[in-house]
């Protein structure tokens, strides 16, 4: 496991504003990201360039190579967008999907049975270690600095493999937040993804208590 000194190259499907806020935190942590969509590189020229030193253009696999993946594309993409992708070798893969139909901001729900997107992303992609993860903040909320007049915002994390979980807690601490375990992809994921009881509402983290 990496300690927190050690900069670490994260990788985004996707290069909305989700992923995009994502980023935003991870360069201020001193991580470098990998974004990449489905046109190319070149089409994220003038996004790499506003997010600054440490963001490059990449093509999808070239960032799903990295240690860890951050998954932000529609739902209803998701099938082709891991299916164009090669095989997974444990690379840790953070699940922020809510299930809509549609681009962004069209909000009619999919049906996705009893299953979290997360437990779907998980059988979409063998080999990942999934970790669901940041799903109940808005991109906009995203963007900003976590720490609010001295008070980490909280950000939640679900997963079946504990040490992956582990791993995306360092991370997040390290971008400045409060890490809550939610527990495993299902409970934690329906918790955390849109028509669960923490969608798009954030909390901040008062004070805490250590043994
Ligand atoms: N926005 C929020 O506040 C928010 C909050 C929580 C969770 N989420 C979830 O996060 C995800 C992304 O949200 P967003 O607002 O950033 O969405 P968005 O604006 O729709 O952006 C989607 C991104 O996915 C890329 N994409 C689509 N199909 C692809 C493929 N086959 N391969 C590679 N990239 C592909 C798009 O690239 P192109 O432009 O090249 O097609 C685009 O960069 C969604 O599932 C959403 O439910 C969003």
């Amino acid at each position: 496991m990496k300690t927190r000194s050690q900069r670490t190259v994260i990788g985004t499907i996707g290069a909305g504003p989700f992923a995009q806020a994502f980023a935003k935190r991870a360069l201020k942590a001193g991580h470098k990201v990998k974004l990449s969509n489905s046109r190319g590189p070149k089409s994220l020229r003038d996004i790499v360039h506003q997010l600054g030193p440490g963001a490059t253009a990449a093509t999808s696999e070239e960032a799903a190579a990295c240690e860890i993946v951050l998954l932000a594309v529609p739902w209803d993409n998701v099938p082709e967008t891991l299916a164009n992708l090669p095989k997974w070798k444990n690379q840790i893969l953070i699940d922020v999907i809510n299930p809509f139909h549609g681009k962004a901001g069209d909000f009619t729900p999919a049906n996705v049975g009893n299953l979290s997107t997360s437990q779907v992303v998980a059988a979409l992609a063998p080999g990942a270690r999934v970790v669901k993860a940041l799903n109940n903040i808005l991109a906009s909320n995203l963007a900003d600095d976590p720490v609010v007049n001295g008070a980490r915002q909280v950000a939640f994390i679900s997963a079946d493999d504990d040490g992956a979980k582990k791993r995306v807690e360092i991370l997040l601490e390290e971008f400045g937040y409060s890490v809550v375990d939610l527990g495993n992809l299902r409970d934690g994921g329906l918790i955390q993804q849109a028509g669960g009881p923490l969608a798009g509402r954030d909390f901040l983290e008062l004070g805490e208590y250590h043994q």
